[in-house]
């Protein structure tokens, strides 16, 4: 049902409001069509409320809901999607494994206090016709993660515009944590026009300096070590940099020398990079992007900080 909006949110008042759509009880709206998802979001918008939108594909985790957090603490009402993404997946990835719990993040979702959670199947998104997929092509997106995950970036890109063109969201909330995933997604809400706001939130880590990811279920106590070397790089590069260290190359010697000699984490990539571009620096600067990526038997992980940014823990 398509609605024409009529009020803005200084001419509601308490009884005066429509009854929202979907509302069945207590907690989250639970959407699984796009259908409901528009007509949910544009009485929303109709209301004057602002929409806070937090795209996710589950298996939740702290860094996922301080971004439910963010949306929560900045807009009227909070949208989290829950879908696992196969467009963004390449032949040989872990689509089919990847972690799914939508009893748990339906739990943690209704604890953080989220309006609707949009949980589609697969043929909702994609129906067997679909044919329109969005190509990113900007400086930089071909380095990295989008060299060692051909299409990755595209796949994230579609579901992203779909999501901003089915919602509408006034904001939309990503983290530092997939930082080239974050650059793309604020080029692309500017490059297609959807006046959505894109904020950036800071990555959320265990205490030894871990950050979190869906895929830490799959690692094994023993191989937690080889997983702080991520950290640990990053954690060195800021403390060199606040010694004074300049050389972006110096920085780029030690990921090798703490890599080096382990046998069961593989080193894909540790640079340091423009926050925008993705260029590699040949000198030191505050605001300068370091990402890492490593492969620890069949799995992969990734990590960004920012040089005399927010220390490593
Ligand atoms: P997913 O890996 O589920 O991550 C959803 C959001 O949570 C992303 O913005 C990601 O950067 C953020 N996130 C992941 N780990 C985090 C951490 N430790 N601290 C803070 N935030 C963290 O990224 C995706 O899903 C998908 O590509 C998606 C954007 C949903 C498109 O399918």
């Amino acid at each position: 049902m398509s609605r024409v909006c009529t009020r803005t949110r200084s001419t509601v008042t308490g009884n005066d409001a429509r009854p929202e759509p979907f509302k069945t009880g207590e907690g989250p709206r639970i959407l699984r069509s796009t259908a409901e998802l528009r007509e949910l979001t544009s009485h929303w918008r109709c209301q004057g409320f602002t929409v806070g939108l937090v795209p996710t594909m589950g298996a939740l985790h702290r860094g996922h809901l301080s971004l439910v957090a963010a949306a929560r603490a900045g807009c009227d009402r909070v949208l989290a999607s829950i879908f696992v993404n196969p467009l963004q997946f390449g032949p040989g990835e872990d689509f089919e494994r990847y972690p799914r719990d939508s009893q748990e993040d339906l739990a943690q979702l209704r604890a953080a206090s989220v309006d609707a959670i949009y949980m589609p199947p697969v043929s909702e998104v994609y129906p067997v016709d679909f044919a329109t997929t969005v190509h990113v092509a900007g400086a930089g997106f071909d380095r990295f993660e989008g060299a060692a995950r051909p299409g990755h970036f595209q796949g994230v890109a579609t579901i992203v515009a779909k999501l901003f063109s089915a919602t509408g969201p006034s904001r939309a909330y990503f983290s530092e944590k997939d930082a080239q995933q974050a650059v793309i997604v604020a080029r692309l809400a500017r490059d297609l026009d959807s006046g959505v706001e894109i904020e950036v939130c800071p990555i959320v880590r265990d205490p030894d300096g871990l950050a979190l990811s869906s895929r830490n279920v799959y690692l094994t106590p023993d191989q937690r070590p080889d997983a702080l070397l991520l950290s640990r790089w990053l954690r060195e590069c800021q403390l060199a940099f606040k010694a004074g260290e300049g050389l972006a190359d110096r920085l780029r010697g030690r990921a090798l020398a703490i890599f080096g000699d382990r046998g069961k984490i593989r080193l894909e990539y540790a640079d340091i990079v423009d926050p925008m571009t993705f260029a590699p620096l040949e000198f030191c600067a505050a605001g300068a992007r370091l990402v890492i990526a490593a492969r620890l038997v069949g799995l992969r992980l990734i990590d960004s900080a920012t040089l005399g940014g927010r220390p490593i823990p």
